[in-house]
This record gives C-alpha cells, sequence and structure tokens, in this order.
C-alpha cells in the first residue's frame, strides 16, 4: 500500500486527478471505475479542468460506476446516476456508449449483476478504481461483513450507511435500505486503486484500513492484498495512523531508489 498524505482535501484531489491524467497518457482507452460520496467530488473537479486545459481527453475512456441505490430511477437527484452525469460526465467528452452504470431498477438483479460483471471483464477489466470509504470501513456499499471475494450483488445498508445518507433525503423513511454494489472480489481486479479519505472522521477507519487485521469487518482492510492500492489521506484522515512519518518519508524519496541503478 503507497499511503500519500498531504495537508488537505484540495491536495489529495489534485494528486489523483494527476495519478489519472499519468495512467491515461500511457493508454488512451482507460478503463475507470468512478465513485459516488462527498469525497470524489474535488478529483471530479480537478480533471474537468484538466480536460477543460486539453490535457486529458476522453474520447476512448471507460466508465463503470461502482455502486447504485436500488430503486432509484436514474433522474432520481440522489441516485448515483443522476450524481455522475451532474459532477462529472456532462462536462466531459466521454461517449455515451462508454458509460455502464449499475440500474436502480433492474428487469432481473441477478441477471443485471452478472451482465454488469461481464461488461467489465469484456472491456479488459477495471485499470483504475477510485474509492471514498465509510466511517464503518465501507468500500462501495459493502458493508462490514462483506465477503472479501464478493462480486457485484444486492446489499442492505448497514444502519450507520443509511444515517449518513440521511442528509442527501427530505424524510428519513425515503433512504434506501438496499443497493447494488460491485463485490470487493471485483474491485480488488482492478489493476490500479485509489483510495481516498479526508477528515476527522475518516481517520479510524484508515487506520484500520491501512494498520488493522484485514477482516471482513472492516471491507477496506482487504485492500492490504491487493499489490497496487494508493491510500490519499489529508492530515486530519491520516491522525490515527502510527507509521505516518515512514508514509511521508517513502513519498518524499521515491524518486532516490533509481539514484541505487547502475
Ligand atoms: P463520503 O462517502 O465520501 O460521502 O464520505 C464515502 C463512502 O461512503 O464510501
Amino acid at each position: 500500500m503507497e499511503v500519500i498524505i498531504k495537508s488537505n482535501y484540495d491536495e489529495i484531489c489534485g494528486e489523483a486527478a494527476g495519478i489519472i491524467q499519468q495512467e491515461w497518457q500511457k493508454k488512451k482507452n482507460l478503463v475507470l471505475g468512478l465513485a459516488t460520496g462527498i469525497t470524489p467530488l474535488g478529483i471530479y473537479r480537478e480533471i474537468i479542468e484538466l480536460h477543460r486545459k486539453n490535457e486529458i481527453d476522453f474520447t476512448d475512456v471507460i466508465v463503470f460506476s461502482l455502486d447504485e441505490y436500488l430503486g432509484l430511477e436514474k433522474d432520481h437527484p440522489q441516485s448515483f446516476a443522476y450524481y455522475m452525469k451532474e459532477n462529472f460526465l456532462k462536462y466531459v467528452n466521454i461517449k455515451k456508449e462508454n458509460i455502464f452504470r449499475l440500474e436502480g431498477k433492474p428487469a432481473d438483479i441477478e441477471t443485471h449483476c452478472q451482465e454488469y460483471e461481464e461488461k467489465i471483464k469484456s472491456h479488459g477489466g477495471i485499470d483504475i478504481q477510485i474509492l471514498g470509504i465509510g466511517r464503518n470501513g465501507h468500500i462501495g456499499f459493502n458493508e462490514p461483513g462483506s465477503s472479501l471475494s464478493s462480486r457485484t450483488r444486492v446489499k442492505t445498508l448497514a444502519e450507520e450507511t443509511v444515517n449518513d445518507n440521511a442528509r442527501f433525503f427530505k424524510n428519513e423513511q425515503d433512504v434506501p435500505r438496499f443497493c447494488l454494489t460491485m463485490g470487493i472480489g471485483t474491485v480488488m481486479e482492478a489493476k490500479m486503486i485509489i483510495l481516498l479519505a479526508s477528515g476527522k472522521n475518516k481517520s479510524e477507519a484508515v487506520f484500520q484500513c491501512v494498520e488493522g487485521p484485514v477482516t471482513a469487518s472492516l471491507p477496506a482492510s482487504g485492500l492490504q492484498l491487493h499489490p497496487q492500492v494508493k491510500i490519499l489521506v489529508d492530515e486530519e484522515a491520516s491522525s490515527s495512523l502510527t507509521r505516518k512519518e515512514y508514509y511521508k518519508w517513502v513519498f518524499q524519496n521515491k524518486d532516490r531508489v533509481k539514484d541505487h541503478l547502475k
């Protein structure tokens, strides 16, 4: 795991957008896994800006959404389809046929989830998966207890997630209780994973994710088994990490490795 600690939220978003741009330079038909939530908003803002300056182009880029509330139409303001459109997709030149997402109202859940997995595979897999982290350690909507090898499926939201999401709905009873989400096994097949966390209220989840045991009780800890994970955190979100100084030293000195080559 590469832990990158920056002083504030804007800096972690800038760093994440920079990584995405670098990878796009190597592969123009980059396959991106997109996350929703408050945290990734800054990445989308940065990427839109890079696009505006002609420093990234989405003609051949393909995107897959990580999750969706079950029961919401794609035009519902709280659906993830709506979030992606309003916060990112409508500002970049991404082709409609290259946008893949989980449906809030699929005809058949199991078939839909299986087809989604197959679509990801048919595009060669996800190159970069963007993730946030829940206070309970969830990634996507893989709540505590989710199998670390789970695939795209329906999940029941944990009570704390329902409570955290209540701020986005007029009435508490409108908050969806079910969702579709890529599984942890699905996420783990991405070639690179970028997890972002900001703020003190994420520090315990970040600590458990990076330095705690690998356990289904803290789904993000499963990422310790992935070879290419970047954990981008601001000072507050990194405040419970015990090896902070080491992570900072590694990041600041990573270019020195090549001084040791012949
Ligand atoms: P947040 O959500 O970015 O809105 O805090 C993160 C998550 O639940 O994955």
